[in-house]
């Protein structure tokens, strides 16, 4: 018999109006649009960028890049995070955004981060101990939003259960 039920809630927004972002947002949306093409996935045809904005209002970009290996191959989202912490460990992630198109057609409804980069993402929110902003971006100005990316993976494994 089970004993109490709990629940888990999250707020997360949708919006299909770039003027719902603040200017420093907007360009991150643009270039990470933009910074698509530069995807290397010859075997999924699946595109994805990812864009960071640090609280220096600098903007890092990075793709999925595969390889003949299947699981050699990278998600944007880690890619683009390692790439931050190596480079920039002393400033803070505000927002990360991810968009993704397949070969043949923009996907509308925008993607969101598997579960291995939502795990990554979390690990860089608990070690700048501030949430990261998670822009998903679809085709055509759709957009979904979470305040905080810990709110895509409820109950997550972290370095305090080490
Ligand atoms: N992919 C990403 O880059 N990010 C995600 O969040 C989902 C999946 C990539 C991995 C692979 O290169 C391709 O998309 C198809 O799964």
């Amino acid at each position: 018999m089970l004993k109490k039920i709990e629940k888990h809630q999250f707020d997360y927004f949708t919006s299909s109006n770039i003027t719902d972002f603040n200017d420093a947002e907007q360009k991150l949306i643009a270039t990470t649009i933009k910074n698509v093409k530069n995807a290397y996935a010859p075997y999924s045809n699946f595109n994805v960028s990812s864009g960071i904005l640090l609280n220096d209002n600098s903007i890092l970009t990075g793709n999925n890049v595969e390889n003949a290996s299947y699981p050699v191959g990278i998600c944007a989202e880690r890619n683009v995070l390692s790439h931050c912490i190596s480079n920039h460990p002393e400033k803070t992630l505000l927002v990360v955004a991810v968009y993704a198109e397949k070969k043949i057609e923009k996907l509308k409804t925008p993607i969101t981060p598997c579960g291995i980069c939502r795990q990554a993402l979390i690990e860089a929110e608990n070690r700048q101990n501030k949430p990261i902003k998670l822009i998903m971006i679809g085709h055509d100005n759709q957009f979904l939003i979470v305040e905080k990316c810990a709110h895509l993976l409820p109950f997550a494994f972290d370095g305090s259960d080490l």
